[in-house]
C-alpha cells in the first residue's frame, strides 16, 4: 500500500486537535506510541517498513472521539459494528477505529487496520505490528508508574513476553475493580500465558 505520511499525519492531526488541548495531548500521545514501536521494531530487527509504524502509531486512536451517535450511523453502512456496540467507549474507539479511518481517509490496508482494532483488548492472534502498537500504547514515554517501567524493559529482551505481562496485570487490575473483562483480552491472555 503507497501513501503519503506527511498528508496523513496533518489530517490526523486535523481530526484530533478539533478537541482542544485534549486533542492536541493526544496527538502528542500517538506521535510517542509511534516513536516507541520505531525504536522497538529497530531495537528487534523486524521486518516492517518504517512508514507502515509510524502511520499506525498516529493513527491507533484516530477514532478516539468519535461519538456513539457516529458509530451507530456507520454500524448502517458496516452492519458488523452493532457487535462491539456494547462495549465500553475505552474498548469501542479502537475495535470500530478501522470504519472511521476507511471512510475519512481511505485507508485498507488490512495489517494497519487491524492493528488499531485490536490495540486495547488484544487479540490471541497478533502479528508484528498489532503487538507493537498494543506495547508501545503502554510504555510510550508518557506513561509513568511501576507497572510502565517494568514492561518497558520487558520490552527489550521480548516482545511477546512484555505482551503477555501487560494482558496478565490488566486482567488482574480489571477484576481487582470487578469490571467485566472484554472476551478477547481472555483469549490474548490464554494464547499470550506461555510467554510469561
Ligand atoms: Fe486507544
Ligand atoms: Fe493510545
Amino acid at each position: 500500500m503507497s501513501f503519503d505520511l506527511p498528508i496523513l499525519e496533518q489530517l490526523i492531526h486535523l481530526k484530533l486537535s478539533r478537541m482542544g488541548p485534549r486533542g492536541e495531548r493526544r496527538f502528542h500521545h500517538c506521535h510517542s506510541v509511534a516513536k516507541k514501536m520505531l525504536e522497538l521494531a529497530h531495537h528487534h530487527e523486524l521486518k516492517l517498513d518504517d512508514d507502515v509504524i509510524m502511520l499506525t502509531g498516529l493513527i491507533h486512536d484516530y477514532a478516539k472521539y468519535t461519538t456513539m451517535e457516529e458509530f451507530r450511523r456507520l454500524a448502517l453502512k458496516y452492519p458488523e459494528i452493532n457487535e462491539h456496540l456494547e462495549a465500553p467507549m475505552k474498548t469501542l474507539h479502537a475495535l470500530c477505529g478501522p470504519y472511521v479511518i476507511m471512510e475519512e481517509l481511505g485507508i485498507t490496508d488490512e495489517a494497519i487496520l487491524r492493528a488499531v482494532a485490536y490495540h486495547t483488548t488484544g487479540h490471541p492472534v497478533m502479528d508484528d505490528l498489532g503487538e507493537l502498537v498494543f506495547l508501545s500504547d503502554f510504555t510510550e514515554e508518557n506513561r509513568v508508574g511501576e507497572i510502565h517501567a517494568h514492561i518497558r524493559t520487558l520490552s527489550e529482551q521480548s516482545i511477546k513476553k512484555a505482551v503477555a505481562w501487560i494482558l496478565h496485570d490488566t486482567l488482574e487490575y480489571i477484576n481487582q475493580l470487578k469490571q467485566p473483562l472484554h472476551p478477547l483480552t481472555v483469549e490474548a491472555y490464554v494464547a499470550y500465558q506461555q510467554y510469561l
